[in-house]
């Protein structure tokens, strides 16, 4: 039985009763950005706030993010407050408000120089500067301020996201210990060689063990914290009970696979909007039958590219006979470009699909087309359901929310997924096709099989994708959440 909307509402309604029910992230769901003279919300390319969105507007309450948009601060109410979304506003967002050099140190430097390289298992070697420690420090603190603000007197359900905020709940419960806190961890937890080169990793240990749930997508990176606590804090660890107790209190570490609103999708996905968006994507690349190919990514080294792109390489120069009969298309949304790895991977990524392009191109016909902008959700929609194949070859990703997209949109039950077995998603989806990314020679002959595969066998493969994202849908891993927090005693 697949979870709704109504269910998590009914449940949230029995389950938290007055609570105040706050989620907390550093990525803010909409964003408000000048464009000319004029204000346009955009929703970021974002797995977890893609996610939370729809269980926010089941739920309601307050959603307290970091507002990076250039109009955000025009737009909010003085408490930085606006009802979202924009059309059929149903909960708040409250903005907190970094300088410059906050975002540096906190977003740009300790999240996504130190954390996400330490996290993901991509080669890329984390850099640790204790000025940035010292500032994603004071940020927690900024964002503990503003949600116990928005907590005020009242009884708290706090929803922590992801590594920006590791100390957020220990701050929170310093002032207010009758908040109930839980908190996702919506990347990989390393094993304990890996992480142990952090040089505050017993702080951020410590400030995680201030919630009374932590949850990851998969058990593997469960244990992977559990042993992480044992070796490195003073704490005693039950693995039977998967729970870690320090200085009197204990965090449960449970696996809570995310996932996307499969029926929002499906529904979006019928769209005369989106039929329009498929036909001028025909007109404008003039597609006539050639096998389309996907890959939808932020433009982040852990998300496989270049691999991507040898594979396909390979498959051209293995298979002539499908040269000027596959386009594929390669849509990348640009993401944190002040960091220099993330410039070194866009110019690494033009190069080769220049000379990929340059290699086999014939005529008209070119193999690759490389939109890298922000792209609307009916035009990815449409993407979606053109393709014959879409590819996620990440590196290492904690679950890969577009794998979940790509079958929720195929509404024809049609379409081949070709999913790297180092992503959370691999474990639920074992009827998309298999890759290793570093294994380029496999990697062609998946693309080969994905297209030359039989059409009843793509549509039974889809069919049981389908029906595992319906079961397994957002609601559910909302629900899973709080019923597990209820038998706390919430
Ligand atoms: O899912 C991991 C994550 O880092 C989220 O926290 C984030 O919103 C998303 O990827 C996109 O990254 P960013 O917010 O840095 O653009």
């Amino acid at each position: 039985m697949s979870w709704t909307k109504e269910d998590l509402q009914q449940l949230v309604k029995t389950k938290l009763a007055d609570r105040r029910f706050i989620v907390v992230s550093n990525r803010e769901p909409y964003i408000h950005i000048l464009s000319g003279d004029e204000i346009q919300c955009i929703i970021p390319a974002s797995g977890l706030t893609v996610a939370l969105d729809p269980v926010m507007q089941a739920c309601g309450g307050v959603w307290v993010a970091y507002g990076n948009g250039s109009a955000d601060r025009e737009i909010v109410d003085e408490k930085n407050r606006i009802s979202v979304p924009p059309d059929e506003p149903c909960y708040t967002l409250r903005r907190v408000w970094l300088t410059k050099e906050e975002e540096e140190g906190y977003y740009l430097g300790f999240s996504n120089e130190a954390l996400w390289p330490l996290s993901h298992i991509a080669y890329t070697p984390p850099n640790f500067d204790e000025n940035n420690w010292d500032i994603y420090k004071k940020v927690n603190q900024i964002f503990a301020d503003a949600v116990l603000e928005e907590i005020g007197d009242k009884q708290a359900f706090v929803f922590i996201q992801d590594y920006h905020l590791a100390l957020l709940s220990r701050m929170i419960k310093a002032k207010n210990p009758q908040v109930i806190t839980a908190q996702f961890w919506h990347i990989p937890w390393p094993n304990t060689e890996a992480f142990r080169i952090c040089p505050w990793g017993e702080e951020i240990l410590d400030g995680l063990l201030g919630n009374d749930l932590l949850g990851f997508h998969i058990r593997y990176h469960c244990d992977n914290f559990l042993e992480t606590a044992k070796r490195m804090l003073e704490s005693r660890v039950d693995n039977e009970r998967s729970a870690i107790s320090r200085g009197g209190r204990t965090t449960l570490v449970r696996p809570f696979p995310i996932s996307v609103d499969f029926s929002r999708i499906t529904r979006d996905a019928a769209e005369a909007e989106v039929e329009e968006e498929m036909e001028e994507i025909r007109r404008r690349w003039q597609l006539g039958d050639e096998f389309i190919g996907i890959g939808i990514d932020r433009l982040d080294y852990t998300k496989g590219i270049p691999h991507r792109l040898n594979a396909l390489n390979k498959f051209l120069a293995k298979y002539p006979e499908y040269r000027g009969r596959i386009i594929f298309f390669q849509l990348g949304e640009p993401s944190r470009v002040h960091i220099k790895k993330y410039r070194e991977l866009n110019s690494e990524i033009d190069d080769m699909v220049e000379e990929l392009n340059w290699k086999y191109q014939s005529g008209a016909w070119k193999p690759i087309v490389y939109i890298r902008e922000h792209l609307s959700p009916a035009t990815l929609l449409a993407f979606n359901k053109l393709a014959h194949f879409c590819i996620v070859s990440s590196l290492h990703d904690g679950m890969n929310l577009v794998a979940k997209e790509f079958v929720s949109s195929r509404t024809d039950e049609d379409g081949v997924l070709i999913l790297s077995r180092f992503t959370g998603a691999a474990r639920e989806l074992t009827e998309a096709l298999p890759i290793n990314p570093y294994a380029t020679d496999d990697f062609a002959e998946a693309i080969k099989r994905a297209i030359e595969m039989p059409k009843e066998q793509r549509q039974a493969r889809m069919k049981k994708l389908r029906q595992v994202v319906e079961e397994n849908n957002v609601y559910r891993w909302a629900g899973n959440i709080i019923s597990e927090l209820a038998n706390l005693g919430l």
